[in-house]
């Protein structure tokens, strides 16, 4: 359908995390092109992007106060800012476990914590996992702090649906963006064919699911973790096994 019919967020405040690039940007521009009024937020802003750290309480609670003050409601918001940490179980040091942790989980938390209070029923939070939330992938910190962001969203989902606030976590699989690209090919190439729609996706098609779920459309909608893959964590593994009996029968 056309932008041009389809304005579901007209008069609706959402504020987006982690949106000068990738996918925070590309559902901020969503959003705002179907009506939203989008608070981009970004550690590292760049053009209409305001500055939050999502791991400084202090800086939530000045977007809170600000947003009170502007608007007196919130209606959406999406946890999309994220950082990755690649250094393996015997590797990982406290001090990039709790720094990951700080941005993946505590941000979401005070993100929750300081912008509910402003939601009326009906209100919509979206936090962004990953598939790492869903398997044992190879970066530890990342992963347990993305697991832990399940936790956190069906926590959330619990105490707020009695508000008639929704809070679902979607998983990305490989998403064509800079912290993908910071894997590098080979990470991509190995992601692709443990993929199988057999390709990578792309900001797009997350900002489309990211929308609906902030919409009325998905209104009885609460507490799920959707993944977004490709079909990557649906097979469990076994795609090589698969792929491995169909070239050579036995
Ligand atoms: P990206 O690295 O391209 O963009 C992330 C944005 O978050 C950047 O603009 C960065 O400045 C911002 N950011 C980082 N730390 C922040 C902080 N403390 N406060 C506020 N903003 C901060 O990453 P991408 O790919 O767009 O990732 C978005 C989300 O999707 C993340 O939560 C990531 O973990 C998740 N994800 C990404 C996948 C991918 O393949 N690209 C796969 C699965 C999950």
């Amino acid at each position: 359908m056309s932008d041009l019919y389809r304005k579901r967020f007209l008069g609706k405040v959402v504020v987006v995390t982690g949106a000068a690039r990738g996918q925070g940007a590309a559902e901020a521009d969503a959003l705002t092109r179907e009506g939203a009024r989008v608070i981009a937020t970004d550690v590292r802003p760049q053009g209409d992007c305001r500055r939050l750290d999502v791991a400084s309480e202090t800086d939530w609670a000045e977007l809170a106060a600000e947003l009170k003050e502007a608007y007196g409601q919130v209606h959406g918001l999406v946890n999309n800012a994220g950082i990755t940490w690649r250094a393996r179980l015997g590797d990982v040091q406290v001090k990039d476990f709790d720094r990951v942790h700080a941005v993946n989980v505590t941000g979401p938390l005070l993100g929750i914590q300081y912008l509910a209070p402003l939601m009326p029923p009906g209100s919509s939070i979206v936090n962004v996992g990953s598939i790492a939330a869903l398997t044992a992938h190879y970066p530890v910190a990342y992963t347990a702090s993305k697991w832990a962001l399940r936790g956190l969203s069906r926590v959330s989902a619990l105490e707020l649906g009695p508000r008639g606030i929704r809070v679902n976590s979607i998983h990305p699989g490989f998403i064509e963006t800079e912290m993908a690209a910071s894997g590098g090919p080979v990470f991509r190439e190995a992601n692709v064919r443990e993929t199988p729609l057999g390709r990578t996706g792309t900001v797009g098609e997350v900002a489309s699911l990211v929308t609906f779920l902030l919409s009325d459309e998905s209104s009885f909608i609460t507490g799920t973790e959707i993944p977004i893959d490709g079909g990557l964590t649906a097979h469990g593994g076994v795609k090589s096994l698969s792929d491995t009996l169909r070239e050579q029968p036995s």
